[in-house]
């Protein structure tokens, strides 16, 4: 070592023994909050105005001076999106950034298992946390409204209970890897079509009771660290710097000290921005590095233009410090926290979590004469038919589409576990997408075929009917208008001309299996002539060996709808009401919006069902199993109680066939007397028991007030009303076991 920095080194040590050496901010063992203090008493105007928008497509710079690291941001939600180019969406062609898709978020839901969703959460927490990403852009949580949003499949259904439930785990298990997620797209972004300029117009009750109790529940009981905006508007405004939305209730009422996060491009002008509680914009066009400036994204909204308005005194540094604080707190919850694990990719752990997840969510909607599980005793020939059951899908859907590092077909899986004893031929039937490839990455299929579309029919029909058993996989997958982000479907029906094939197999051969493989409710004419309809969700990696989990019975089937499967969109209230897509119009700038009666109001999915005593082809809840649940008598702990005692209310249910089985217990309740017009019922609590045949378990439900209460917006508050309540158990919210009442006092 020479001389000179020796002695520098034992200066260095000198100064470590007498000062404290680690300023506040980076000193972990300090609270957070004064870390952020002593970060922000450091920075300069500029700095933190840098740190509030992004320095490429997914990254914001943080403060290089001070040491306060880059915050990367990845989609999202169902697996770690591959690497892009810096200012472009086209993935840059790493070749260590495959992963591990996990199932839809539709599929989780189904699971009706927030177990599943800690375990979910972890591993893509994992998988984030091991690429180095600060923020997975995730859950997405948007009520399911119509079967047409092109983005059903990245949600978790239509009920908010549901939906709070899974979402709180889910962010519980991302963030233990100090990951933060960001909980999309708030608020009342339920639909494609018209997505930057639909105004949903929407009544405070709807929107307390509807579309914000999952964000409620992610941002308080899950403690989500971000949250992201949505491209819609509400109240004429747009959602990612809606005032109503992020001031007054996110951040006003609910005390919420997370970040706001633009959606990628949702941000418009500056002042609504600055003062709408948007703190950090993402994804606006620049021109690229093109135009000359040294730096594009000093261009954006909340960058030199918020800078230059402060300068002038337009805006406080005091609001900026706000925004600075809460970036900050994200930053230090996340990449400054040396505390966190290292992460995992595509670990054994990460292939089962998906394959375990995939199995539990799978819901078997009917199964006529028990042609599932595949019986050996009858079966010797299965003819699989359909393109989904070639088709890969984790390429496709928008910015959830993946590159994933393999994925086993619903053929290969099939033919991995049951190739053996079984006679396995294929025909395709019909040709949908065969494109294979989004932003640069490629599923390297080859799926064209040129035969005519009585050529493939025929030749799927012939199939059939020299087999015992048919499968056909078939539903939508992730194409523009088929389950994508940016396009919703136009249609309930089946694309392609599947529903004359099914018809064809089903008149071809009577023992038919439908795997409709979606992340939304498809119309089934056909729902009678079919004796097995399995709903398949997009499964990931494991697609094939979850699917062959499931049809051969080495996994019972356990999932149950996040939603209503209607028979068409007017059993829908969005339809049939005639708020869909809505009103061409203007906003205050001049620019297009559309206008959007949520005239239905509170009564989404099955509480639209419920009121208009409508039968659609498969309740909310309703999933079956290969063995049989008998419920007992449901019992309340007392039968009156004063008003915010709680009730508990339990019922004992028993695994009745000879496999054993897992069942979803749920709870809904019904207000039998009140001031105002309220759902039949509502689900208010569910649980899922495993079984062993023959065992009993007694399934136990807490009933607190806000089980009890509505939103009274004239109060702008919670009510609960004294008076008689129903306790309703069932297997479905169309099959209620049982009943029991209650009253409040
Ligand atoms: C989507 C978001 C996504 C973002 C970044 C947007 O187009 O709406 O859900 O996280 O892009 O890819």
């Amino acid at each position: 070592m020479r001389i000179s920095n020796l002695l520098l080194s034992v200066a260095l040590l000198g100064a470590t023994a007498t000062q404290a050496a680690v300023p506040v901010y980076l000193d972990d063992s300090k609270p957070l909050e004064e870390r952020v203090e002593d970060a922000l008493s450091r920075m300069t105007l500029r700095e933190k105005i840098n740190i509030i928008h992004a320095q490429s497509k997914f990254s914001a710079p943080g403060v290089p001076r001070l040491g306060i690291s880059e915050l990367w941001c990845t989609d999202g939600p169902m697996g770690v999106r591959p690497e892009v180019l810096w200012d472009e969406w086209e993935q840059a062609s790493w070749t260590n950034d495959s992963c591990m898709a996990f199932p839809s978020l539709t599929a989780l839901a189904a699971t009706w298992n927030p177990e599943m969703a800690k375990l979910y959460g972890k591993s893509i927490g994992e998988e984030a946390r091991y690429r180095n990403k600060a923020v997975l852009l995730g859950p997405g949580i948007n009520i399911y409204r119509t079967p047409l949003n092109g983005r059903n499949f990245e949600y978790m259904g239509e009920d908010p209970f549901l939906a709070g439930k899974m979402a709180v785990d889910y962010v519980k298990g991302v963030q233990a890897n100090g990951v933060a997620v960001c909980v999309k797209h708030f608020a009342l972004n339920n639909n494609e079509i018209n997505r930057h300029t639909s105004n949903p117009i929407v009544d405070d009750r709807t929107l307390y009771e509807i579309y914000l109790p999952a964000f409620k529940a992610a941002a308080l009981e899950g403690g989500a660290w971000s949250f992201m905006g949505g491209y819609n508007l509400f109240r004429g405004e747009h959602a990612s710097y809606n005032p109503i939305l992020m001031n007054d209730i996110l951040k006003g009422e609910w005390g919420w000290d997370g970040a706001v996060i633009s959606d990628w491009g949702a941000v418009h002008e500056t002042e609504s921005a600055v003062k709408g509680g948007l703190d950090m914009e993402f994804g606006s066009w620049t021109n690229g590095l093109t135009n000359g400036v040294s730096n594009a994204y000093d261009n954006y909204w909340l960058a030199n233009p918020y800078l230059n308005g402060i300068k002038e005194g337009k805006y406080s540094e005091d609001e900026l410090n706000d925004k600075v604080r809460r970036v900050l707190r994200l930053t230090f919850r996340t990449t400054m926290n040396r505390n966190r694990p290292y992460g995992a990719m595509l670990s054994d752990e990460h292939i089962a979590a998906c394959r375990n997840i995939g199995g539990e969510g799978v819901v078997l909607l009917k199964n006529q004469g028990d042609l599932l599980p595949i019986n050996p005793a009858k079966v010797k020939k299965i003819a699989v038919i359909g393109e989904n059951a070639i088709k890969m899908m984790t390429v496709g859907g928008g910015s959830s589409s993946l590159k994933a590092a393999y994925e086993i077909t619903p053929l290969q899986g099939l033919k991995n576990r049951l190739g053996k004893e079984y006679e396995i031929s294929y025909a395709r039937g019909y040709v949908g997408d065969t494109t294979g490839e989004y932003n640069g990455v490629r599923t390297n299929q080859d799926l064209r075929d040129f035969r005519s579309k009585e050529e493939l029919l025929a030749d799927a029909v012939k199939t059939a009917k020299d087999a015992d058993l048919v499968l056909f996989f078939g539903g939508l997958n992730k194409a523009p208008h088929n389950d994508a982000e940016d396009f919703d479907r136009t249609t309930m029906d089946l694309p392609y001309g599947q529903n004359e094939l099914i018809d064809a197999l089903a008149k071809a051969n009577k023992n038919l299996v439908v795997v409709n493989i979606s992340g939304t409710g498809v119309a089934m004419p056909w729902v009678n002539k079919v004796p097995a309809i399995v709903q398949a969700w997009y499964l990931g990696n494991e697609t094939g060996n979850t699917l062959a989990d499931i049809l051969s019975g080495d996994v019972n089937p356990s999932g149950k709808l996040p939603y209503t499967y209607y028979t068409s969109l007017d059993q829908v209230g969005a339809h049939k009401l005639g708020a869909y897509p809505g009103t061409k119009t203007k906003d205050r700038f001049g620019n297009e919006m559309w206008d959007m009666p949520y005239n239905e109001g509170i009564y989404v999915g099955y509480r639209y069902i419920d009121k208009n005593k409508l039968k659609p082809n498969f309740p909310f809840g309703h999933g079956l199993s290969y063995t049989t649940y008998k419920y007992g008598k449901a019992t309340v702990d007392k039968a009156v109680g004063a008003k915010g005692d709680k009730f508990t209310v339990s019922v004992p249910v028993t695994n009745t066939g000879k496999r054993a089985g897992s069942e979803t217990v749920q709870l809904y309740i019904s207000d039998l007397k009140s001031s105002v017009d309220r759902p039949v019922k509502e689900l208010k609590g569910f649980s899922k028991v495993a079984l062993q045949p023959g065992e009993t378990k007694t399934v136990t439900f807490e009933i607190d007030e806000p089980a009890l209460s509505f939103f009274d917006a004239d109060k702008h508050a919670w009510v609960s009303e004294p008076g008689d309540f129903e306790a309703l158990v069932g297997a479905s919210s169309a099959d209620i076991r049982s009943k029991v009442k209650f009253t409040v006092k």
